[in-house]
């Protein structure tokens, strides 16, 4: 069997991308060339869930700037098909959009398909369609947290299922969109950070069984991102007023984040947290709890309501 530390090696990858982080414009090329030097294979194709707004927007944007054709997945089609429009014109890819609910496994499949039928093949996945309940354990009914699991997590194990064996024959690369709460879970998050652990822990064990097979799995965990994840009630239907935004110094742009993914995405890194808060809270998480549940104190996060 093989060395699951080995990182996957030119011999056994089809896109030959370099693995470190500064390989960014080199991976682009050698995605380009792929394409060019095979007239009878399409450019490298990126399959993207919960593409119409947000990171997975960005992020398909980002792909479309890198030369990939894409396919992409989410309820509001409108929203895709406006996002196909430009990103064809602007980038000169292909695009195929589809209305996918990643609560439906048969809506997955069938953007598995619409991907083989249009490009004949899948190169990367991004399991990113989520939203964030947020709200004290006890303010939630049973249904809505279903639903959050439904979504973040079963949504994320469709994704897989209908995509794995393309990713095999491609020797791709599959990311996983966690969060910082995929390591840290304090008041107002509990629900929220059940589900991204949750991922965490498939995208963990994924890496293992996947990596043998020539398939990189990264794990992403974002900390805030702009987007519209906080427009999104406990019950995973649009709402305002339910929380605060977080401090403008702690956001990270959409355009950045989507950049610096798609860089640990191609350069087939484990796991990428992103946002300097995002990283100070791990890391006080594990090394100064103490210090957490003061922050928490000093935030008063503890309170309804009171979530970001
Ligand atoms: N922004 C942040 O600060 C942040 C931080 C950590 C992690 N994340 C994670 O990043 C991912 C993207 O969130 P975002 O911040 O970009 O929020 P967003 O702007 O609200 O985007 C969420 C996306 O998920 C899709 N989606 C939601 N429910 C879906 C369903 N049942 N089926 C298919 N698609 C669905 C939405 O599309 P439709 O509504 O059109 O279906 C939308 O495209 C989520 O997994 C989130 O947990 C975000």
């Amino acid at each position: 069997m093989a060395d699951p530390k080995e990182r996957p090696t030119r011999q056994n990858l089809s896109l030959n991308l370099p693995s470190s982080s500064t390989s960014t414009s080199r991976a682009s090329y050698a995605v380009r060339v792929h394409a060019d030097t095979d007239p009878h294979l399409n450019r490298s194709v990126a399959l993207i869930t919960g593409a119409s707004s947000g990171i997975g927007e960005a992020l398909a944007r980002v792909f479309a700037q890198r030369g990939y054709d894409l396919v992409l997945g989410a309820r509001r089609i409108d929203r895709l098909e406006a996002l196909a429009k430009e990103l064809e014109h602007s980038c000169r890819i292909s695009c195929s959009v589809q209305s996918c609910d990643v609560m439906c496994t048969e809506d997955l499949d069938a953007l598995a398909q619409a991907a083989r039928d249009r490009f004949g093949r899948i190169d990367i996945v991004v399991a990113n369609a989520g939203y964030s309940a947020q709200g004290r354990v006890d303010q939630f009914s049973e249904e809505e947290i279903q639903r959050q699991l439904e979504v973040n997590v079963m949504g994320v194990v469709r994704t897989i299922r209908a995509t794995k064996d393309d990713l095999i024959a491609s020797q791709g690369r599959l990311a996983i969109m966690g969060s910082v709460n995929s390591f840290v879970s304090v008041a107002s998050t509990g629900v929220y950070a059940m589900s991204k652990h949750a991922v965490k822990a498939l995208a963990d064990a994924l890496w293992y069984e996947m990596h043998p097979q020539g398939v990189s799995v990264t794990h992403l965990a974002p900390g805030f991102v702009a987007s519209e994840i906080r427009g999104i009630g406990r019950n995973g239907e649009p709402a305002s007023g339910h929380r605060r935004n977080p401090p403008a110094w702690m956001v990270m742009s959409t355009e950045t984040a989507a950049r610096k993914m798609v860089n640990a995405i191609e350069s087939r890194r484990r796991e990428r947290i992103l946002t300097t808060f995002g990283h100070f809270i791990i890391s006080v998480e594990r090394h100064a709890r103490w210090l957490l549940a003061r922050i928490i104190r000093r935030f008063k996060l503890t309170k309804p309501g009171a979530s970001y």
